[in-house]
């Protein structure tokens, strides 16, 4: 591509996503900077041939420049690309000044503790942490973002967010979508590797850390990764088995036929990966001793919900326990991640009339009302984040391999065992019956849609 054919094809692209009509006069300056150049991701010589390329800016612009580079590419090529940003200098640019370069690296990050270790090696010796960005597109949503206003800006929680008050934590990632075209990536990577490890553990990290010092980015992190460490190892055979995992056959999605994962596109017959897993976490901290943590994930699920509910213990069964007659249902704090963004918290009241009745209703907040629809789109904020050197919502490299060290040997286990645990669930619905028992066991159910 010409460089002008670069800039004419990136100016349709503000148009078209900036979702504000376009400053012609800012747009025609920001251009003017845009080059376009290719090479292959292994050739030291075209790296080097980039870093002479942004000298030229540099000395052209008269001040400082600062390198972002975006690593979204196959995870096959990240190493000689990272190597090559090292080898060629441009790692090194303006390094411990605010121009230092930096890095995204987008996922998957590693397929295993293994991979991920040595992937966080090479990054390690080309660039500092301070320079690295792993990005998580969850972290920049702005639901999730918000977690951490709702849980510490409000004083009324942090009394009741713990093992006496709380009965157990749920944390849903739904789609309705199936894998599409995207087979031969998913069939490598199934549900707890594409959405597990990653998006909702960090949902999981931050419900269940505890207060940081401060907004630091390390002090978040490091109470993060804290989280992540209590967690116990995972019992993953016999009737205490703490993971579920499945595959979808064909069902009806919103009313409309879909094919199982099988038939798709790319997929092998002889496909032993999972597009949906439900797992109990416990973990081995003051806070949290006793109190499961059920998450679970899939693809082509009932409908699009991503979810964190925290449901609070029962009242003693003293006033309002005669059996059957009075239905007491435990609090639940639901944060709302997306769709339908906000946060709902149920109480129990009284039915209006003679015969005293209960039934839970909602006090329930929602972003659109009550902010409006136009919320930045979380990757808007995360490279705007990685520009100005703020990791607090990225993820760092012991939190990737906390997340790998917990799911490996599950994956491990997964892999020996082939097709021969692999539930099935209709596309359409909630998942596998066996996720629902994995929770029965414990007295409980998923709040949001069992089978
Ligand atoms: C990606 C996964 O990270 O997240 C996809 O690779 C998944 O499989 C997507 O569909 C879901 O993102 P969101 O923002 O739509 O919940």
């Amino acid at each position: 591509m010409s460089d002008d054919a670069f800039r004419d094809s990136m100016g349709k692209a503000v148009v078209e996503y900036s979702r504000r009509p376009l400053e012609e006069e800012l747009w025609s300056r920001m251009a003017a900077n845009l080059r376009y150049y290719a090479g292959p991701y292994d050739d030291l010589a075209s790296f080097e041939s980039l870093a002479k390329i942004i000298d030229e800016i540099e000395h052209a612009a008269g001040c400082e420049t600062q390198c972002l580079f975006y690593v979204s590419t196959p995870p096959s090529v990240f190493k000689p690309i990272l190597e090559n940003l090292g080898n060629s200098g441009l790692a090194r640019r303006h390094r411990r000044t605010p121009f230092a370069s930096k890095v995204v690296v987008e996922k998957p990050f590693g397929r295993d503790l293994t991979s991920a270790r040595e992937l966080n090696a090479v990054i390690n010796r080309r660039f500092d942490e301070s320079q690295v960005f792993r990005i998580d597109h969850y972290l920049g949503k702005e639901t999730v973002q918000s977690l951490l206003v709702q849980r510490f800006a409000n004083s009324i929680f942090e009394p009741v967010w713990n093992r006496n008050y709380v009965s157990c934590v749920q944390v849903t990632v739904a789609e309705d979508l199936g894998v599409g075209s995207r087979g031969g990536y998913y069939n490598r990577s199934g549900a707890l590797r594409d959405m597990i490890q990653n998006h909702v553990m960090q949902l999981l990290a931050l419900t269940a850390m505890e207060p940081p010092s401060s907004l630091d980015p390390e002090a978040i992190r490091d109470e993060k990764v804290k989280a992540l460490k209590a967690i116990r190892p995972l019992d993953l055979e016999g009737d205490d088995s703490d993971v579920v995992r499945a595959c979808y056959r064909e069902g009806l999605v919103g009313g409309e036929k879909a094919q199982g994962y099988l038939e798709e596109e790319g997929i092998p017959e002889d496909s032993g990966t999972e597009t949906y897993a439900a797992l109990r976490l416990s973990l081995d901290n003051w806070r949290w001793k006793g109190v499961p943590f059920y998450i679970r994930s899939g693809k082509r699920m009932a409908r699009k919900v991503s979810e964190i509910a925290v449901l609070f213990r029962r009242p003693p069964a003293i006033l309002f326990s005669e059996g059957d007659r009075y239905d007491v249902s435990p609090n639940c704090l639901v944060l709302r991640i997306q769709p339908n963004e906000g946060v709902t918290l149920t109480l129990n009241s009284k039915i209006p009339g003679l015969e005293t009745q209960l039934q839970p209703v909602e006090l329930s907040f929602g972003y659109d009302t009550t902010f409006g629809s136009d919320t930045p789109e979380a990757y808007e904020r995360l490279i705007l984040d990685a520009m100005n050197g703020d990791g607090t919502l990225f993820i760092r490299g012991d939190e990737t391999e906390t997340s790998w060290g917990l799911f490996t040997p599950v994956l491990e286990h997964w892999a020996e065992q082939g097709q021969k645990d692999l539930e099935a669930y209709a596309a359409g619905t909630w998942g596998p019956l066996a996720s629902d028992k994995l929770l029965l066991r414990d007295g409980h159910e998923w709040r949001l849609g069992t089978v």
